[in-house]
């Protein structure tokens, strides 16, 4: 049971500016990929390497390169706002879909989608902006789960502590790995002082 909360002084600056709400969806995209690449850094940190002999120039010597392949499972929709930074630093990553929406009245999720790939033997990593209720991630995880997903790690930028506790009562095992650890959920579920709705900053709706 871990919970990991970026400590980056680039982290702080960028979710300083996603928080702001006179940030406009083209700004808030751009610093979605950067608080996005820095918590996949994070959450990849523990990553097996096998041994690679190769020749520099010079002679040959033994590297290290990855040793488990990766899957990154963004949870639509917002969860898409976080998937490109994986796809440019993580050369052969697959991806899976699982579509969640909370219901605006009960907050409770609904499943409208699932695509994922094989997911013996990879590292998991499912990705959502925001944990709320943790109710999306749960859901999320079962059905990786389901699909044979072992190890598996939870990456979002903005957690409130119901939702953490939610998700480690579920899923002990998986780390979360966050970029805010914030105070509270208000009357509607929506994440204090947070930074709204993120799939409706990230595409302007
Ligand atoms: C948001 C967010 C998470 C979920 C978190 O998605 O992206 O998936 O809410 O809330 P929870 O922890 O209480 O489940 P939303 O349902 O608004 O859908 P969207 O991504 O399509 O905007
Ligand atoms: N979903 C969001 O986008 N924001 C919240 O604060 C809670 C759920």
């Amino acid at each position: 049971m871990s919970l990991h909360v970026l400590s980056h002084p680039l982290g702080a600056h960028v979710l300083t500016h996603l928080r702001d709400k006179t940030t406009k969806p083209a700004l808030f995209r751009t610093l979605s990929y950067q608080i996005s690449l820095l918590l996949a850094l994070e959450a990849t940190r523990d990553l097996a390497t096998v041994d690679k002999a190769i020749d520099t120039p010079m002679e040959p010597t033994t590297g290290h390169v990855l040793g488990k392949p990766l899957v990154v499972v963004p949870i639509l929709r917002a969860g898409l706002g976080m998937l490109q930074p994986f796809h440019d630093t993580f050369p052969d990553v697959s991806v899976g879909y699982v579509g969640l929406e909370r219901d605006h009245a009960t907050a409770v999720a609904r499943s409208y989608y699932c695509k994922l790939p094989p997911l013996a033997g990879t590292r998991v990593i499912v990705v959502d902006p925001m944990l709320a209720t943790g109710g999306s991630a749960v859901q999320a995880i079962n059905v990786v789960k389901a699909s044979g997903g072992k190890e598996i790690v939870f990456v979002c930028i903005v957690s409130s502590p119901e939702g953490v506790a939610v998700l480690q009562a579920a899923h002990p095992e998986v780390p979360i790995h966050t970029g805010a650890l914030d105070r509270e959920l208000n009357g509607r579920k929506y994440i204090l002082p947070g930074l709204g709705d993120f799939g409706d900053r990230l595409y302007g709706t």
